[in-house]
């Protein structure tokens, strides 16, 4: 184990468990049609390589990279759009591929700028959701696992860039970002 790390949320075995139910799921809800997967960067890197390599359908793939600020209310949060999908989503089954929904802000508005382009549908599959630290409702359809308000790393999600490599999840010591 990593020594930034204070111990151990879920194990490879754990996660590629969590990636396989998802994916049971998303191919029974899509099957016989075409999903376009947008992986939300950096994070969600190794779950989307996992989970994408486990549908079934036919999928496309493209990346975003998004932020959210303008902190405080659902209203006034504006969506930076750091890269942006080239595919065009026009009657598409979209599905965003995240990490982690945490104050849910980035979904929050991700997925109206997404149903606007006129996507058939949007729906989000996320790795991990922490519902105790959620400021602003927004739809998750598929979540791997609810986790309390911990700060975790690895399997993509990082502190400063670092930790995405590691093939476990793990809580950070505080004493690294304190
Ligand atoms: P929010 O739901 O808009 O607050 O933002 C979610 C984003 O915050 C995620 O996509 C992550 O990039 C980041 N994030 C939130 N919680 C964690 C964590 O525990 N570890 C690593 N990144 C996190
Ligand atoms: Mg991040």
């Amino acid at each position: 184990m990593h020594n930034d790390i204070q111990a151990i949320m879920f194990t490879k075995q754990e996660i590629d468990q969590m990636v396989y139910s998802l994916a049971h799921n998303i191919n029974n809800d899509y099957a016989g049609e075409e999903v376009v997967a947008i992986i939300i960067m950096k994070g969600s890197l190794m779950f989307a390589a996992d989970l994408i390599r486990a549908l079934t359908m036919n999928v496309k793939i493209d990346f975003m990279q998004v932020s959210s600020y303008g902190a405080g209310t659902e209203s006034t949060g504006t969506i930076k759009i750091k890269k942006d999908s080239d595919i065009d989503l026009n009657g598409k089954n979209i599905l965003i591929i995240e990490d982690i929904v945490d104050s849910g802000r980035t979904l929050a508005l991700l997925r109206p700028t997404l149903e606007k382009r006129g996507a058939k549908s949007v729906k989000i599959a996320t790795l991990l959701s922490k519902p105790d630290r959620r400021v602003v409702d927004v739809p998750v359809e598929y979540i791997g696992a609810e986790i309390p308000d911990e700060f975790v790393v690895g399997y993509g999600l990082d502190y400063d860039e670092k930790y995405r490599q590691m093939d476990y999840i793990g809580i950070l010591k505080p004493e690294v970002y304190n």
